[in-house]
């Protein structure tokens, strides 16, 4: 049978469909479908009122509700339904949860993500959603920042390459593929270049610095076809993100060709008028955003009488509405979502929703993840005789240490207050108990708190709505408790302490002032480590801490973030030697909260090296990692010392393990520009490889960069190659002395 209307005809082309929807839409229908609401709100008065065309933060029941209320409305243009599946699907009971991607950025393993980003948007896309908020490619600096779990770390090449490998895996065979979700990159562009860590601050920074370090990440996957991008908070130099028509429009759109749909953060508009005042009112705040280029509007729920009442007051004319209106319906209709609205499917769900097979993926990106920073030689624990292990610790028996923010009860979502199923989640207490040999006692005390909450003494939510959280105190040092852990440690053979922060300390609107483990931590470590039994450090954190000398002088330190729901298991195999560590650190860890920035890419020039009291060395440094065995790197040559502009950098090197495990190397290759026009970075990443060096083996490895990739930005704004003297350094490690050189040089 024929459909009604040209636009429910699926045979028609997808403009034809879009011109003959917006000539049917009255003005306020077009001003609802720009809006992305809140649905833990009342959806009915979001979809029958407002006429919302997209929901976010929707539980399974309110989200059949929403489906209902679409079917009333006059011309049942489908919901566009989003979440922040982040690192799985976040907020439904019994999803996948897999580390967060700071800690998946320390596989350094794009193919890896690839496949946890795929198997995340199977769960996702099974239960109604249809549009995560992921992944973040804003780069780390600051680390008081309280969202640094939520990116790939600090180096523009690595999150480009781990980014466009997770947009990948979510669009799966593109928009009308009902498995795929769509991806959004965020936050555009330059949100994480804080004041002092505090959460979207006005972001110092230039255009030539955006161009150099910010936005290649975000113009690789524009140009690679990601279809949505999201706003950051911050303003620059005046001009709040939202407003900002020279990157939405001119470098964004005109300059990457990005056809796609852009969605501001949350109540960006409103804080135009109520936060940053630059707008008298909600007419003013939406003109200026549909002007900038702006298409959904995520919680403004006044953008709907703001947008009529600019377009009554000539402030806006109703076709710049209708601009933003037809990219959201074209993405609608390519989606297919008028044919098939993808509804919550219950028999898709019992398929694919935290079946074994993803549980192994998660298990494997864990194992992965783990970054094994310090080993005096104690590791791994490989011992046929009886042990004792006593695993210490606040974090070291917490599901919510194992997954992190965004995940169940971390904050954002009202209906999982007991957070994901207790019996999907492996501490590392649980860890150890499951796999170490079945004669050896595995001990247990926590020994100190982290935290006290208490009330905010502001409310109970913020001006936009959100909920506020409550604040997180130091606990007291608890002495008692600390007794109880030092007697465990003197009687076992080994202690695993596992310290970290929580998710009462981390991400939005949660920076912190240091960096420094809280509550009686430091305590503890000072107690274990006085008792000399030998202690493993075990960091369950959502960022990289400043660590005390106890912690400093241990046996050994496993860096793990929130290494998801099975990370328990996958720090005991560690321990154990049933693993290989193979992690590399995405970021660089400074020794004390005050050397920040440590990024490892500084810009060349400054009097000296060091402050007067302390280095300006970071603790650890990006790209750092210890395996079990021991792998030397020689005879780095390049082939073509002499190449043009569109030539290849080919260079070999040989990798010797000289030890009795194998090891996975991730070689790192960095390129300095010996003379440049502008100052500029001491070295930077441009390629690296993953290879397996057996034990007792040598092999040889090629890596090829594009000369076309050793570029810098001008200081007129330009990227570009500067033809020269350059060299290649390649390495374990970005740290100097890690790493081999030879020189090219670029015709
Ligand atoms: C605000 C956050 O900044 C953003 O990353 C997130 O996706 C939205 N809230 C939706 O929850």
């Amino acid at each position: 049978m024929p459909a009604e209307l040209p636009y429910q005809n699926p045979a028609l082309p997808v403009e034809r469909r879009v011109d003959d929807l917006l000539a049917r839409m009255s003005l306020p229908e077009k001003v609802g479908q720009m809006l992305q609401l809140d649905a833990r709100n009342d959806v009915k008065e979001i979809v029958s009122e407002k006429l919302a065309g997209s929901i976010l933060h929707t539980s399974p029941a309110k989200m059949l509700e929403a489906i209902d209320l679409v079917a009333k409305t006059r011309l049942q243009i489908p919901l566009l339904v989003a979440e922040d599946c982040i690192h799985g699907h976040s907020f439904w009971p019994g999803a996948t949860i897999f580390p967060t991607q700071l800690a998946m950025a320390a596989t350094w393993d794009p193919a890896l993500l690839e496949r946890v980003a795929r198997v995340s948007a199977l769960e996702v896309a099974a239960t109604g959603i249809h549009q995560t908020f992921s992944p973040v490619l804003c780069i780390a600096r600051d680390l008081r920042w309280g969202r640094i779990d939520e990116t790939f770390g600090e180096d523009p090449f690595l999150i480009g390459e781990l980014g466009s490998a997770m947009i990948r895996g979510y669009q799966g065979g593109g928009l009308s593929d009902p498995t795929g979700i769509l991806a959004t990159a965020k936050h555009f562009a330059g949100y994480s270049e804080t004041q002092g860590g505090r959460d979207a601050s006005e972001a110092d920074i230039s255009p030539r610095k955006l161009r150099s370090w910010f936005l290649p990440p975000f113009e690789r996957v524009a140009r690679e076809g990601c279809q949505v991008f999201m706003l950051g908070y911050q303003s620059m130099d005046g001009v709040p993100i939202t407003a900002n028509r020279w990157l939405l429009n001119d470098v964004l759109k005109e300059e990457w060709g990005f056809s796609g749909t852009l969605v501001t953060d949350w109540d960006n508009v409103g804080r135009m008028v109520w936060e940053q005042k630059v707008c008298a009112d909600y007419a003013e705040a939406a003109a200026v955003a549909v002007r900038a280029g702006n298409d959904l509007v995520m919680v403004t729920p006044g953008f709907f009488e703001g947008a009529q009442e600019a377009v009554a007051r000539g402030l806006l004319t109703e076709a710049e509405i209708d601009a933003a209106v037809r990219r959201i319906l074209r993405l609608k209709f390519e989606m297919g979502l008028f044919e098939n609205p993808r509804a919550p499917d219950a028999q898709r769900q019992r398929e694919v929703i935290g079946i074994a097979e993803h549980a192994d993926l998660n298990l494997e990106v864990a194992r992965r993840s783990l970054v094994l920073l310090r080993n005096d030689g104690v590791l791994p624990l490989e011992d046929d005789r009886f042990r004792r292990i006593a695993v210490i610790g606040p974090n070291a028996d917490d599901p919510s240490a194992q997954l992190g923010d965004w995940a169940g009860n971390s904050g954002q979502v009202d209906w999982m207050p007991d957070g994901h199923p207790r019996e999907m989640i492996e501490t590392v207490l649980d860890g150890f108990r499951r796999v170490a040999p079945e004669n050896w006692d595995i001990t247990h005390a926590r020994g100190a708190d982290i935290e006290r909450l208490v009330p905010d003494p502001d409310g109970d939510t913020y001006p936009d709505g959100q909920p506020r959280p409550p604040i997180s105190q130091a606990a007291p040092v608890d002495s008692h408790l600390i007794s109880l852990a030092r007697d465990e440690a003197i009687r076992a053979d080994y202690a695993v302490v596992v310290v970290g922060d929580t998710v009462n300390l981390t991400g939005e609107h949660k920076s912190t002032a240091t960096l420094e483990l809280q509550g009686g931590q430091i305590a503890l470590l000072d107690a274990v480590a006085a008792t000399r039994t030998p202690m493993i450090v075990v960091l369950l954190d959502s960022k990289p801490c400043v660590l005390p000398p106890s912690a400093l002088n241990a046996a050994a330190i496993i860096q793990a973030f929130n290494p998801g729901m099975l990370g328990g298991r996958a720090i005991a195999e560690l321990v154990l030697g049933l693993i290989e560590p193979s992690g590399r650190m995405p970021l660089s860890v400074p020794r004390h909260v005050g050397q920040q920035p440590v990024y490892y890419n500084q810009i060349r020039g400054q009097h000296g090296t060091r402050y007067a009291d302390l280095t300006q060395d970071p603790l650890f440094v990006f790209g750092e990692g210890l395996s079990y065995t021991t792998v030397e790197y020689s005879d780095l040559s390049v082939s073509n010392e002499q190449i043009g502009q569109d030539g290849m950098i080919e260079a070999r090197l040989t990798l010797t393990n000289t030890g009795t495990r194998p090891s996975l190397e991730t070689i790192q290759a960095y390129v300095s520009d010996l003379v440049t026009s502008v100052t500029w970075a001491v070295r930077e990443l441009k390629a690296y490889r993953q290879v397996t060096v057996p034990a007792g083996r040598s092999v040889t490895v090629e890596i090829e960069l594009p000369a076309a990739a050793c570029t810098l930005v001008t200081a007129d704004g330009r990227r570009v190659v500067e033809p020269g003297d350059f060299e290649l350094l390649v390495g374990p490690s970005s740290r100097e002395s890690d790493l081999l050189r030879a020189p090219f040089r670029i015709g």
